[in-house]
This record gives C-alpha cells, sequence and structure tokens, in this order.
C-alpha cells in the first residue's frame, strides 16, 4: 500500500536547537508512533530522544540506551522505548522485544540504529536522519506519513 509522505528539513545550530525542535514534538506525541533515527555516531539521535521525552513529560534523567540496547520512560499518559541496536550481534534476540513494544498502543517507540530490525517496524513510521554540518550544525530530515502530521503541522491544534 502506498503511503502520502511528507518532509520536513530544518537546519539547527546546536544541540539546544534540537532540544528545542525535538521538544516542540515531544509535547504533541499521543503514544503509538514509531521513529526511527538515522544518522552516523553523534550525530544526535539520543539528544533528539532527550528533547522529544522531556516535551512529552518525562522528568527523569534521560540517557542513551547504548549499553542497556532498551531505556523506558513513563508518564501518566504514555511511555517512551528507546532502543539502540548498535551493539546488537544478534538482533533475533532483540526481535520479540521490539515487537511487543510496537504492539503497545500507548508506548512511543524510538530506534537509533535499527538497521537489523527495520523489517519489522511499520512501513509508515517516522524517520528522522541527522546529518552533521559545519560547526555544530545538524541539518535534519523529518519524513513522515500523513497520519502523523499533527506532530508537525504548525497548524495543527495542541
Ligand atoms: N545541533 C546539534 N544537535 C544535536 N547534537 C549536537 C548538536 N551540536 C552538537 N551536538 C552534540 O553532539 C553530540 C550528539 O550525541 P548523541 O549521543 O545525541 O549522538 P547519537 O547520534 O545518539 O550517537 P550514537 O550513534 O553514538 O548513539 C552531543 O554531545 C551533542 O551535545
Ligand atoms: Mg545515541
Amino acid at each position: 500500500m502506498q503511503h502520502l509522505e511528507h518532509n520536513l528539513e530544518v537546519s539547527l545550530k546546536d544541540a539546544t536547537a534540537t532540544l528545542a525542535f525535538a521538544h516542540s514534538i515531544g509535547v504533541k506525541l499521543r503514544g503509538g508512533e514509531v521513529i526511527e533515527l538515522i544518522g552516523d555516531l553523534g550525530a544526535g539521535k539520543t539528544t533528539f530522544v532527550i528533547g522529544l521525552a522531556k516535551g512529552a513529560g518525562i522528568t527523569e534523567l534521560v540517557s542513551s540506551p547504548s549499553f542497556t540496547i532498551r531505556n523506558d520512560y513513563a508518564t501518566k499518559n504514555l511511555s517512551i522505548a528507546h532502543y539502540d541496536l548498535f551493539r546488537i550481534s544478534d538482533p533475533g534476540e532483540l526481535k520479540e522485544l521490539l515487537a511487543e513494544s510496537l504492539q503497545e498502543p500507548h508506548t512511543v517507540v524510538a530506534v537509533e540504529w535499527a538497521d537489523s530490525l527495520s523489517h519489522i517496524l511499520p512501513n509508515d513510521r517516522i524517520k528522522i536522519k541527522l546529518k552533521p554540518m559545519n560547526d555544530d550544525t545538524r541539518s535534519i530530515e523529518v519524513r513522515y506519513p500523513e497520519r502523523y502530521g499533527y506532530l508537525f503541522n504548525k497548524t495543527a491544534s495542541c
């Protein structure tokens, strides 16, 4: 099935700008969104999730799941399952866990280094690509299906 996709490109001059942009999306999360974060080591994927989680109302410290593989956060309205699959040698072990997170209707699933398991992510996920430019600037490209417009439309009521 063909999904209508939208594109959004922004240039974010430093980590604070990335946190603020992600925060503005985080406040609009409803639960159930699936976000794939794409970019090299140090591109800012985890930084983005930190802003996103704060925007969603997470008050605990949000950190990289690079060693834990998965970190979980929750507010009274939604949960965030933040995965980093970089160190996964056998994706099969994680497949079931990730599949379970994807089934939970109130869980936002954010995945860094999803490549080995991207086939189990829904096709109509949000893709956020971060590319380091000069200095601290990151060029960010967001691709999202129509149904996630409420996260990105400036005119959306929220
Ligand atoms: N514009 C920017 N956006 C995001 N991070 C930035 C920016 N400018 C500088 N940084 C810095 O770059 C680093 C990004 O690290 P982060 O852990 O978010 O990357 P990552 O993509 O998750 O890497 P990894 O693949 O190792 O998990 C942080 O130290 C952050 O402060
Ligand atoms: Mg990271």
